[in-house]
């Protein structure tokens, strides 16, 4: 079985307020970027990495990887104006043969072999997709503009979703073909309105999503 990694690493991560992508913060003494691309590559179960840089950083995501002695990576590609569009260019590079495609956001920098384990293997029990997600345990609200409150929403049943997300190879490529307009914040969203299958498994609270600084020092105290 083929499986090919998409890292999506295009954001533009203006919450940070740096000169440079969020994936070219500093996370310790390194780039962001430097952290999932080591943790893909030295995955056991990922036979190919398509890297998507912010448009005009290309090259020196292309020079990381080589720095990091990445060999999975077969190509690096410019992301789009949304994250949707981002998957789509990484999925033009992703090989015809390839039978499942892991699509992880670069943001999330602690990536395990444990929890793309965990994602890849309901794939062979016939789901579509395998997404990591995590309880909500916070009472949830509708704020409205005014900060009033408009209702509290049952949270039975919710959870967080996160990446690593797999998908069957020819089922994602056919839901991001179709499903152009919908809003869907992740790769799922769009198989889901396809009509595909998506199973949620346990994730892992250090898969958070670097936003802001204080996240980038919770992810570098993790790893200190
Ligand atoms: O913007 P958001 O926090 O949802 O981004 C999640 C992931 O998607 C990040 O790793 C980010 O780099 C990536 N992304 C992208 N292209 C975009 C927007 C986000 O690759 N246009």
């Amino acid at each position: 079985m083929s499986v090919w990694a998409i890292l999506v690493a295009a954001g533009r991560g203006e919450r940070l307020g740096l000169d440079r992508p969020k994936v070219f913060a500093n996370l310790g003494d390194e780039p962001l970027l430097a952290e999932p691309l080591r943790r893909l590559e030295a995955c056991p179960w990922v036979d190919a990495i398509v890297l998507v840089a912010p448009p005009g950083w290309e090259e020196p995501a292309i020079l990381l990887a080589e720095e990091e002695g990445c060999g999975k990576v077969r190509s690096c590609v410019a992301g789009g104006e949304t994250r949707s569009d981002s998957v789509r260019a990484g999925l033009e590079e992703v090989a015809d043969d390839a039978v499942v495609v892991l699509v992880h956001d670069a943001a999330r920098p602690l990536v395990s072999d444990e929890v793309v384990g965990r994602v890849l293997a309901p794939l062979s029990e016939g789901w579509d997709g395998v997404v990591p997600g995590l309880p909500v345990g916070d009472t949830l609200k509708r704020v409205g503009g005014d900060g009033g409150v408009e209702e509290t929403v049952a949270r039975d049943g919710l959870w967080a979703v996160q990446t690593p997300q797999a998908f069957a190879a020819d089922v994602l490529r056919r839901a991001m073909a179709s499903d152009k307009l919908s809003q869907a914040t992740d790769c799922a969203g769009h198989v889901e309105a396809a009509g595909g299958r998506v199973k949620v498994v346990e994730g892992d609270p250090r898969l958070l999503k670097v936003t802001t600084e204080a996240d980038l020092e919770t992810v570098a105290g993790w790893l200190a």
